[in-house]
């Protein structure tokens, strides 16, 4: 094999291709330069420099999957094995170096993560959960550009699974982003949740277009973006100008928790991801701050909308993620009527004896029914999060609400809704078991949801025949409505179960 592998490379010098063995599948060399990030960055510098900065490449350096998985190991005498790794450095495990994820520190740094490599050699994949995704093996970079110009490094292939006009990346995504635990939890269902939504469905009005997702959107089309501007999309000679480029840094809600890549370069990587978070989350969210007298007295009513997200709202890893509404109702002479979920950022929220508390989250159980942190503790769970539209105008059935009954009518109202990617008790379970630093609870940070940071006040409110005086995040971000007419085709029409198309028009169904 080596010998064939060396051949291989000699021919790619003088024509640029033909690695490793594409028909038996045997993996290449693992000197190979195509499988290392690094020598990716000389002719796709900013391409490298975005992953470098994002989760992926943190994939396994993060010391919370580190803790998690040396716990996981140790409390399930290994059972759990390649489990945790395969999908956080699965070129380590394709190519031998780790049964169990534990040497991370012995195997050289460009199989840890998911790599450049993993994603753009991907051929196929077989199933929705636990990345049963197959490789080629042969060093052929694919990617949504048809017509590659041809470079001395690399051969490189049209695919429409590495295009994200196409339903098919969903899966290429989504089969990470999908995770059934050993005990058969699915525990983690962001595939799921997109596949169950109208983003995943194959424009309606002309199913035979290309671009198979115009009417809804693939995961990179929402993950990584691109400017309207085409540009080059690698420093090479004889390269066009009229390539799209695409955003690696794939934000989520997640953040480094330690400096990365390096503590000389972590701040640039740092403000980097914080401002493309920063620019998703402005629109993520919508909501609605009404004060009405209900039947049994005073209340007051809090909406919540998931905007922009393709799946549920918080969605991944779910049962770790914690994201609240912190409220609070003041009357004349700022006298507290109530408050809920005022936590300082150093205190956990899902411990606080406050029965209003609104908390979007997972929550796991053990078969003996008791609450547990850890994931491969659950034998079930229980799910609270704002979900995501079937239908394309499914906003109605989706707007969430929670009402805070009250002793009199207020006349200020503060709501911000509030997100920490993990939750401190996680945190501290990890700790108290020996596996975590506890410096690593401190960095973990607190975030507002800028559009539902809502102020009530008398003036400031507007009527609503329903629902008492509002305030709202925005002019066409308010508590829920069906707009049929919005429908503009009988075709989007019939999407609807609410709406009928009659006289031309798309109207509310009788
Ligand atoms: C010596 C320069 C060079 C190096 C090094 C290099 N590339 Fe490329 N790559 C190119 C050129 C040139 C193109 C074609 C660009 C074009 O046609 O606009 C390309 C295109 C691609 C494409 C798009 C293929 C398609 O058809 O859509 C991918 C994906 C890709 N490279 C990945 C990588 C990865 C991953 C690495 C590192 C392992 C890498 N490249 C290293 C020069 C290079
Ligand atoms: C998690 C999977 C994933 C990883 C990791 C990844 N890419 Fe990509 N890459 C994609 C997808 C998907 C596209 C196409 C996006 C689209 O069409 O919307 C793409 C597009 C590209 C392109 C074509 C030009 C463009 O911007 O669309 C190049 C070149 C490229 N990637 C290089 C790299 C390099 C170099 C690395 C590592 C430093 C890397 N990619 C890491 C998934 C990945
Ligand atoms: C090999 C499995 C794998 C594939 C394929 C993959 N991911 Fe990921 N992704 C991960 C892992 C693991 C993490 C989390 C790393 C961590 O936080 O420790 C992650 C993190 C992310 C995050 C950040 C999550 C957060 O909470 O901030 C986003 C967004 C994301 N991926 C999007 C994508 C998109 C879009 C694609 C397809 C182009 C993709 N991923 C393909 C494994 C994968
Ligand atoms: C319509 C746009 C859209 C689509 C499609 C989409 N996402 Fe997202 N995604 C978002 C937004 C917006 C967020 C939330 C960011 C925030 O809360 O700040 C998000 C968050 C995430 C997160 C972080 C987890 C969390 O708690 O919310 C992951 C992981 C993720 N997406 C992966 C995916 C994958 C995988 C797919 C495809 C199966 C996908 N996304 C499709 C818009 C989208
Ligand atoms: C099928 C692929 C897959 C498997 C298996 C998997 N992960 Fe992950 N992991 C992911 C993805 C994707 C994300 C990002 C999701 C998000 O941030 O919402 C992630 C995120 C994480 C995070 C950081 C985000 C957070 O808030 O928890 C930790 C820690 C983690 N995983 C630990 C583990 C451990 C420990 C195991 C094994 C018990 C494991 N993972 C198994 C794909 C996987």
């Amino acid at each position: 094999m080596r010998r064939l592998v060396a051949f291989a490379l000699l021919t790619a010098a003088c024509n640029g291709g033909g690695r490793g063995d594409g028909d038996t599948g045997a993996p290449i060399d693992l000197d190979d330069p195509i499988l290392d990030p690094e020598a990716c960055e000389e002719c796709h510098p900013k391409h490298f420099a975005q992953w470098q900065g994002s989760m992926h490449a943190y994939a396994a350096e993060d010391p919370v999957f580190r803790a998690m998985n040396a716990r996981g190991q140790r409390e399930t005498n290994g059972e759990l094995g390649d489990f945790c790794i395969s999908c956080h450095a699965p070129l380590a495990v394709r190519l031998g170096l780790t049964e169990d994820g534990l040497n991370l520190d012995e195997i050289p740094r460009k199989f840890h993560g998911v790599t450049c490599y993993f994603c753009h050699d991907a051929t196929d994949v077989t199933d929705s959960h636990n990345a049963p995704i197959e490789l080629a093996w042969d060093g052929i970079m694919r990617g949504n550009v048809t017509d590659p110009a041809p470079n001395d490094f690399h051969d490189a292939a049209y695919s429409a699974r590495q295009d994200g006009r196409f339903l098919a990346t969903g899966n290429l995504c989504g089969a990470c982003h999908d995770i059934v635990t050993p005990k058969g939890v699915h525990l983690e269902r962001t595939y799921a949740e997109w596949l169950a939504s109208f983003y995943s469905r194959p424009d309606p009005l002309d199913p035979q277009r290309p671009d198979q997702t115009k009417f809804g959107q693939t995961c990179p089309q929402c993950h990584m973006s691109t400017d309207p501007e085409t540009t080059v999309i690698a420093d090479y000679e004889g390269v066009p100008g009229n390539r799209k480029y695409h955003d690696h840094r794939m934000v989520g809600v997640d953040v480094a928790l330690t400096p990365f890549p390096d503590p000389a370069t972590a701040p640039m990587y740092e403000g980097d991801q914080r401002a493309a978070i920063d620019d998703v989350r402005k629109s993520v969210l919508c909501g609605s701050l009404c004060v009405r007298q209900g039947d049994a007295g005073p209340e007051i009513v809090v909406w919540l909308h998931n905007e922009t997200a393709g799946h549920n709202w918080p969605s991944g890893a779910t049962q770790d993620r914690r994201a609240w509404v912190e409220l609070v109702a003041t009357k004349a002479g700022d006298e507290v009527l109530l408050e809920s979920g005022v936590v300082d950022d150093a205190t956990p929220v899902a411990t606080l004896d406050d029965p209003n508390l609104w908390l979007l989250r997972d929550r796991i159980f053990d078969e003996q029914g008791e609450e547990v942190h850890m994931f491969w503790e659950a034998a079930s769970y229980e799910s609270k999060q704002l979900p995501v539209a079937t239908t394309f105008f499914g906003d109605a059935t989706t707007w969430q609400k929670r009402v805070y009954p009250v002793a009199e009518m207020p006349e200020e109202v503060r709501i911000r809704v509030r997100l920490r990617p993990m939750g401190l008790e996680v945190l501290e379970d990890l700790v108290a078991s020996g596996d975590l630093d506890p410096a690593i609870v401190a960095r973990m940070e607190t975030f507002d949801v800028p559009p539902v940071t809502l102020t009530y006040t008398t003036q400031a409110a507007e009527p609503s025949e329903t629902y008492g005086s509002c305030v709202h995040s925005g002019d066409v971000c308010r508590s829920p409505f069906t707009d049929c007419t919005r429908l503009s085709s009988a075709e989007l029409c019939a999407m609807e179960p609410a709406c009928t198309f009659q006289d031309g028009t798309c109207q509310p169904a009788p």
